[in-house]
């Protein structure tokens, strides 16, 4: 539920992506008119609702972004690179699609006097935490590039609150999972190749078993710890982020669930989900991969009036439903 009516257009950037089209999908259903700009290099233009102004451009495109940007009063910027392996072995990628990509953004949007951003951030931000869960407050010392990416693009934002009054949110996300029902079929994840962890088992076979990426990890049962939220919980945050913008202000906030499950948990509850034992074998580990990831989602509890309402195994029924397995 929002909690004040949201009368806007509003342009998503990446809106042919995972998270970018459940919000779409989400908003246009709920009345609310958009426009997305989207290169789809990882989206799919059949993921963009039909009701949607769709533009196919990159955010390197200052004129496309400028065409986006027609008639619209607020932002929510999903598009860039979001992977972590792939941010170790490209780093220049990620600079360029997500910290270029982003200052184009900003910029167009001062140009044309839209001031109100929603911005798809990480907790990849935080790098390997001192304390858990993590809150807003903990240092950001990101194991990676893609993290350096997101909290180089928060930055920027900060800038702009400071210096030209932009009233920005931006959400730190932790692991996303789950997926959207539309008429007809699910809006969820098709990353190829697919990467994530719930995805990958889900499709385990005996012929292509999914890696367990390390084993000796310092967590109870040797494998890293992750913070799994429902993509349709997650989208939600995003509203009531819009509704909650205030001017030269830059809030931050966690999304997660406040709880971790361990690799072998996720294959655990996945075998149970599915009626079917999951193939696995022990990997190596995947660099840039921090040890635990786990939210303190209390402000966005509080501030937002924000609580996930899907549990994980919800999330890997939806996952699963999406993918045609259940
Ligand atoms: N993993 C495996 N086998 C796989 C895939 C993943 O063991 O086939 C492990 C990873 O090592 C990690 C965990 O499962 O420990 C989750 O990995 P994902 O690839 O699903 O997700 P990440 O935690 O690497 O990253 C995701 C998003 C990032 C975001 C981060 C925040 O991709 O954008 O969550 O927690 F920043």
């Amino acid at each position: 539920m929002t909690s004040k009516p949201l009368d806007e257009r509003i342009l998503i950037t990446g809106g042919a992506g995972y998270i970018g089209s459940v919000a779409a999908h989400i908003l246009t259903s709920r009345g609310i008119e958009i426009t997305v700009i989207d290169d789809c290099s990882t989206g799919h233009p059949d993921a963009v609702p039909s009701a949607a102004r769709f533009i196919q451009a990159s955010l390197d495109d200052r004129e496309a972004i400028r065409t986006a940007l027609i008639d619209c009063t607020a932002v929510i910027h999903f598009a860039g690179k979001s992977l972590v392996a792939e941010s170790v072995t490209h780093p220049d990628l990620y600079r360029q699609s997500n910290v270029e990509g982003s200052r184009n953004l900003l910029e167009e949007m001062y140009l044309a006097g839209i001031s109100r951003l929603v911005f798809s951030s990480s907790a990849s931000t935080y790098g390997e935490p001192e304390m858990l869960p993590i809150s807003e407050s903990a240092p950001t010392r990101p194991a990676n590039p893609y993290g350096e990416t997101k909290l180089a693009v928060e930055g920027m934002i900060t800038h702009e609150g400071n210096s030209r009054g932009m009233a920005a949110i931006s959400l730190r996300y932790f692991n996303v999972a789950g997926a959207f029902a539309v008429v007809g079929g699910w809006i969820g994840e098709r990353h190829n190749p697919e990467t994530h962890l719930i995805p990958n088992v889900l499709q385990s076979s005996t012929e292509n078993p999914v890696e367990i990426f390390g084993n000796d990890w310092p967590t109870p049962d040797g494998t890293c710890i992750r913070d799994y939220v429902h993509v349709v919980d997650l989208v939600e945050a995003h509203i009531l982020a819009l509704a909650k913008l205030m001017p030269s202000t830059h809030k931050i906030f966690n999304l997660g669930s406040g709880r971790g499950y361990s690799v072998r948990e996720i294959l655990q509850t996945a075998s149970e989900v599915m009626g079917r034992e999951i193939p696995h074998v022990e990997a190596g580990v995947r660099q840039g991969d921090p040890a635990v990831l786990v939210a303190d989602i209390s402000r966005a509890k509080s501030e937002l009036t924000w609580a996930p309402t899907r549990n994980l195994k919800h999330m890997i029924e939806d996952s699963a439903r999406a993918m045609g397995l259940l």
